[in-house]
């Protein structure tokens, strides 16, 4: 198997391929004038597979695009295997119609994945559920439950409370509080019927007096999410706020908004191309946990 980083990846290709033994490549590349994509391949002999190490943000359809590209050309040269690491799957938010007839842009994009000829897709913490039962063929879905778990082991301080955002976010929150083994709460959102407010809350019998509080989420993006529940809890007396999230995308004023909500720490993967520099925020490497993934499934 030879690791290959397409364009986007944001530096974990030649790491992977160490930790699994692989030889390592990159591809040559180039932007047209026009703003069309060039790639070209090393010629791939005596391997029977490639595994292509991506991200999808920044700049979400041209990373997807590249993607397309590259499994194309590779599965059309014979490769049997033609698998893809993708450390952030952009548009994996928008699942279904919300609104009928929108159009349905993560079933779109892995339905392309799979029509060039990609066999496996590695995704760091995919958002939708429904996706992966829909492509549980294709994709595997790599969860940092060690990583996270690890951090807040060494991290932080007692008494401490995991909590799930909503109830998308509470298989994720219910591993890592395995792993750790300790409980949980599901945060419940509640909509005003007639402001359309949205406000939060917590089990009635739950104090979090003193008590450290560590949300989990997968991406954050405008910070809107995090903020408020953040604020919440602050207000519910809580002493000191973490937030781990597998993909810090940090539009906009994200960061500021976080800061101002009482957050003390952001944590976050190094799935994304656009990194922060910031006391408040750390980034943790998935590669571990990634290469033990793709040895249990891929090899
Ligand atoms: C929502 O279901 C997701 O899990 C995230 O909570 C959400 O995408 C975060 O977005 P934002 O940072 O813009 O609130």
């Amino acid at each position: 198997m030879l690791v290959i980083s397409l364009p986007s990846d944001p530096g974990l290709g030649r790491g992977l391929a160490n930790l699994l033994g692989f030889r390592y490549s990159e591809v040559v590349y180039k932007v047209f004038p026009d703003g069309e994509s060039y790639l070209r391949f090393p010629e791939i002999s005596g391997e029977d597979g490639v595994l292509l190490v991506l991200t999808s943000y920044p700049d979400q359809n041209r990373s997807l695009l590249e993607l397309f590209l590259s499994v194309e050309l590779l599965s059309s040269k014979g490769l049997s295997k033609v698998y893809a690491v993708m450390l952030y799957l952009a548009y994996g938010r928008q699942d279904k119609e919300f609104l009928s007839w929108e159009v349905v842009s993560g079933r779109a994009v892995l339905k392309i994945m799979r029509c060039v000829g990609l066999k496996k897709l590695l995704v760091v913490d995919i958002h939708s559920e429904k996706l992966l039962e829909e492509f549980s063929d294709l994709i595997v879905n790599v969860l940092p439950v060690k990583t996270f778990g690890q951090y807040i082991k060494n991290n932080v301080g007692e008494p401490y409370i995991l909590v799930a955002p909503d109830v998308g976010a509470s298989k994720r929150v219910r591993l890592i509080a395995e792993f750790l083994g300790k409980d949980y709460v599901t945060i419940k959102k509640v909509r005003d019927r007639v402001t359309g407010e949205v406000t939060h809350q917590l089990p009635e019998d739950l104090d979090v007096t003193g008590v450290n509080a560590v949300i989990i989420d997968d991406i954050i993006s405008t910070g809107g999410t995090i903020a408020s529940i953040a604020k919440y809890l602050a207000s519910k007396g809580a002493r000191k706020i973490y937030v781990l999230a597998s993909h810090g995308l940090f539009v906009g004023d994200a960061l500021n908004k976080l800061r101002l909500s009482g957050v003390n720490k952001v944590v976050v993967l190094n799935t994304v191309g656009h990194r922060l520099t910031s006391d408040l925020v750390e980034y943790l490497d998935v590669s571990g946990e990634l290469a033990e993934s793709i040895k249990g499934s891929l090899l």
